[in-house]
């Protein structure tokens, strides 16, 4: 059956106000004069389904946004990008971050303490969705309080319907039980987390034992993201280190929200489970060559072209 959308894809979605270059004695001075002033688009599922519609994939974003006018532009934005909005949840004022940058490209966040639990109460999520979608990818477990409590059931409903879940985190910081993490483990597909999340969640130093271990809880694969070392992954057929690409890496920010929508964009392709984690390094890697999130990566053509410039291309495309 043909189905509306390939992805929903589910998380935050923020405003950043990104100011460049601060000095260090920002707050000895009365004024500073910076070259770069500008508001960007951020948060996972922003960025990871920005660059999915730029690889081609038909994508429906699921997050919260500020029920004012700035909310309102930031989705015409995503909008304008390829994204499909139609399942966005209007709330509160708009969240905008300040990221203050140093000389060197060393990050500050300022972020409003607020008391938004997020996209993902019971009423975000639209199970008549699951009937239009063939794959959910979600920005990150563990960012969102409402999304923690929530996403376990979602996802099992997905499963039921023959949708194939897919889940990126953040590190816990005590927001979750590894119990609660565990349930929504039970009905992931493929879990991507960083090798300091897996290293938190298992305990173990060696990406092996942390993949086997999470394989356990559930998911038939799992993906390790090591910088720029790479991946590690495993499904029941076994395991393998997938490089990072040769790139000359000048801003690693959204470097996993990019494999993320790489490995997604993969998936769609119903290539093999090294092939999805070859096409998400490159989406990766590629990132990293610009600054910002989602500029690195252009479109579906170029990731396989810099794919087979590399020799590492042996998907039938
Ligand atoms: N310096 C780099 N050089 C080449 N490729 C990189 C580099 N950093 C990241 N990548 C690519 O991007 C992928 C994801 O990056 P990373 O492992 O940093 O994810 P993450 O820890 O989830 O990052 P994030 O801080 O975005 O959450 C890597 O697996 C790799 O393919
Ligand atoms: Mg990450």
């Amino acid at each position: 059956m043909s189905k509306d959308y390939d992805v929903l894809c589910v998380g935050g979605l923020v405003q950043d106000l990104l100011v460049q270059p601060i000095p260090r004695d920002l707050f000895d001075k009365d004024a500073v004069h910076v070259n770069s002033m500008k508001f960007n688009v951020g948060g996972d599922a922003a960025n990871e389904s920005t660059v999915m519609a730029k690889l081609g994939v038909k994508v429906i974003l699921g997050t919260e946004a500020g029920d004012d006018e700035t909310g309102r532009g930031l989705i015409r934005y995503m909008e304008s990008q390829g994204v499909d909005c139609g399942n966005v949840v209007y709330r509160g004022a708009q969240r905008t971050n300040i990221v203050m940058v140093e000389e060197d490209g060393q990050r500050h966040f300022v972020v409003l303490a607020h008391k938004s639990r997020g996209f993902g109460e019971k009423e975000d999520f639209d199970y008549e969705l699951l009937d239009h979608i063939r794959f959910i990818s979600v920005g990150s477990i563990h960012i969102a309080k409402a999304l923690d409590e929530n996403l376990a059931e979602y996802f099992k409903a997905a499963q039921a319907k023959g949708v194939v879940t897919v889940a990126d985190m953040v590190s816990n910081k005590g927001r979750q039980t590894l119990e609660d993490f565990k349930e929504i483990a039970k009905y992931t597909d493929y879990l991507i987390p960083s090798e300091l999340e897996a290293q938190e969640l298992t305990g173990e130093t060696d990406p092996e034992k942390m993949a086997d271990m999470l394989l356990t809880w559930g998911p038939k694969g799992v993906i390790i993201k090591l910088g720029a070392e790479g991946s590690f992954i495993k499904n029941a057929e076994g395991g393998c280190f997938v490089k990072a690409f040769p790139v000359k890496a000048i801003d690693t920010t959204g470097a996993g929200d990019n494999f993320a929508a790489g490995f997604v964009t993969a998936l769609t392709h119903g290539w093999s489970f090294r092939q999805y984690a070859e096409f998400a390094s490159a989406v990766g890697s590629l990132s990293t060559q610009t600054i910002g999130s989602t500029t690195g990566v252009e479109n579906f053509e170029q990731v396989i072209a810099f794919m087979k410039k590399c020799g590492r291309c042996d998907m039938d495309v």
